[in-house]
């Protein structure tokens, strides 16, 4: 079927486009996922976020000050409200040699425009991001991947740093591969040891198959940073581990070549990036 497919997919090496070609055009615009889609990324990943009258928005942040004109908490505003601001112009600010006149006014998208205008001719890797400050994030997302069919053809991943919210997913349909993220930093009263951000799993010096195993009981694969401060947090021998535990290993965010390939060596199964230009021209 082609959920297999997309399982059995997920054990080569997975692009994936980070808020879509996010180093070229703004972060999560129909611009940034129109390029990446035609690159041919494996996967659109995107942030989903909740407004004030219960549309599925794809925007990282929690606060709409860095990527738009608006302000305060997106959750706090309406898709109405969301719709007429401009999302695209300090792109154009901060990125004057990439500046392009038609990614101001950019919109922040629904979930339906993206799905709308890719349907079934994309992968997405959908996060629910704060799923704290959005409730009902996860039904709504369920319901939405439901309508669109995008679960049972292969076509969606579903990615928190919420266990909880994960775990809320398979209630509602426990198709859908999940994947847990993790962010590994040091103990700030002893950083010659890791930790994990949310607490679900030790750090990876300590982390054992059993700890693994939690994990895989209800996803398929670790999303994880590489890097802390500009320090490699994970090594080869937790990618193997995690493998060997039917955990794929997503690392994110790699946008520099070198970093890429030293990824690609050790043998993990997918990389976010901002540059999935970089990343298919060195996978070729
Ligand atoms: O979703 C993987 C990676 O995107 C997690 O970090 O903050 O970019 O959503 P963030
Ligand atoms: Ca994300």
């Amino acid at each position: 079927t082609p959920l297999e497919q997309q399982l059995k997919d997920l054990e080569s090496f997975q692009v994936i486009a980070h808020r879509g070609a996010s180093g070229h055009a703004p972060e999560s615009s129909m611009a940034a996922l129109e390029l990446a889609h035609a690159w041919g990324v494996d996967y659109l990943e995107l942030d989903i976020q909740m407004t004030s009258d219960g549309e599925l928005v794809a925007f990282h942040d929690d606060t709409l000050e860095r990527t738009s004109n608006g302000e305060g908490h997106i959750n706090d505003h309406t898709l109405a409200e969301l719709k007429d601001l401009d999302a695209g112009s300090w792109f154009n600010e901060e990125n004057p040699e990439l500046a392009d006149d038609t990614f101001a006014g950019a919109e922040i998208l629904t979930l339906e425009e993206v799905f709308n205008r890719f349907g079934q001719d994309a992968r997405y890797y959908l996060e629910t991001k704060s799923p704290e400050l959005n409730p009902g994030v996860e039904e709504a997302l369920v319901r939405r991947l439901e309508a669109y069919d995008m679960i049972d053809t292969g076509r969606v991943l579903i990615q928190s740093f919420d266990q909880e919210s994960l775990l809320k997913i398979h209630d509602l349909n426990a198709s859908i591969p999940l994947i847990q993220l993790v962010w590994y930093y040091p103990d700030e009263n002893n950083d010659e040891r890791l930790v994990e951000w949310t607490g679900v799993t030790p750090g990876p010096d300590e982390i054992t198959d059993a700890d693994f195993q939690a994990v895989a009981d209800y996803a398929v694969g670790l999303g994880t940073n590489y890097l802390y401060d500009g320090e490699p947090v994970i090594t080869e021998d937790f990618v193997e581990q995690a493998q060997e535990n039917n955990l794929a290993v997503h690392v994110y965010t790699v946008n520099d070549a070198d970093e890429m390939q030293h990824l690609l060596d050790w043998g993990v199964n997918g990389l976010f990036t901002d540059y999935a230009d970089r990343l298919i021209e060195l996978t070729e």
